[in-house]
């Protein structure tokens, strides 16, 4: 078993022939929290769809590693498969898919396939665990709603990290999971991400803005993107200093 669960080696990619990440070397080491930060378009969505495998970015050179062998060949379901989930920053609205539906069908838990009406039911054979999700995370209401339309924002945000969860993933990267949230959701996410880390069996990959929910989790390693390349590794003891500066003074001052 590698330390490394994931790493990206020399990683470029490129979306329709514009050229977004080059050079991209970053390791994230099993059951440890990692955030990534960087300016407004620097790549890190890039980053985390690339290693998704979402169809549009093209890796043009270098390699992602799972477990120390390639996955570049796989698809997005094999990726899914093999533990990678991503929730996205804008999640897609999904129009005649229900929120339940769609839970009963991704989680490797629950064998009952069943329609809408079905669920949370007596003929449904989910588990009580997907029950106390939907209670934690707020959102027992969205059950039978048709996926993330007409959500909240907040809504959509909880959603998205119900869905990644039930995955039961070994390596979630969650896009802003805390953009948008009002103070309480934002609880509530920092909890349930909290209780993630201290269980210790998932790799937590965060992209955020925000110091609130990475001290929450007490992040392990900070990579800070900027202009497509990884410009800096650090830790939490970096984010007053970075919150004071802003990323060009920042990255100016660590790089001189
Ligand atoms: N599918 C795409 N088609 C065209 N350009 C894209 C696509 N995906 C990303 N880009 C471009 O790549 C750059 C990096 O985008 P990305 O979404 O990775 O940034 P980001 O660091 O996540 O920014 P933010 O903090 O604003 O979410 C941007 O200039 C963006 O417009
Ligand atoms: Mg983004």
């Amino acid at each position: 078993m590698c330390a490394n669960i994931l790493e990206t080696t020399d990683l470029r990619v490129e979306v329709n022939g514009l050229p977004i990440l080059s050079g991209v070397e970053i390791e994230f080491e099993s059951g440890k929290v990692s955030a990534i930060l960087g300016p407004n378009a620097s790549g890190k969505s890039t980053l985390a769809k690339t290693i998704m495998g979402l169809p549009e970015y093209d890796v043009v050179d270098g390699d992602i590693l799972l477990d120390g062998k390639s996955i570049l060949d796989k698809s997005i379901s094999e990726r899914a498969r093999l533990g990678i989930a991503y929730a996205f920053q804008t999640p897609p609205i999904i129009s005649g898919v229900k929120l339940a539906d769609f839970i009963c069908r991704i989680c490797p838990d629950y064998q009952c396939k069943a329609e809408s009406d079905y669920f949370m039911g007596e003929s449904c054979s989910c588990k009580s665990e997907l029950y106390e999700d939907f209670d934690r995370l707020g959102i027992g209401n969205l059950a039978k709603r048709d996926l993330n339309d007409g959500f909240s924002g907040g809504e959509t945000k909880r959603s998205e990290l119900f869905q990644v969860l039930s995955m039961r993933p070994r390596i979630m990267l969650l896009d802003e999971p805390d953009s948008g949230l009002d103070y309480d959701s934002l609880r509530i996410v920092g909890k349930e991400l909290k209780a993630i880390r201290e269980k210790g069996d998932t790799t937590l990959v965060i992209i955020s803005h925000h110091r609130y929910v990475l001290e929450y989790l007490e992040v392990d390693r900070i990579y800070i993107l900027q202009n497509g390349r990884l410009a800096y590794t650090g830790d939490m003891r970096d984010i007053p200093v970075l919150e004071e500066k802003g990323y060009d003074r920042f990255l100016a001052d660590v790089m001189r």
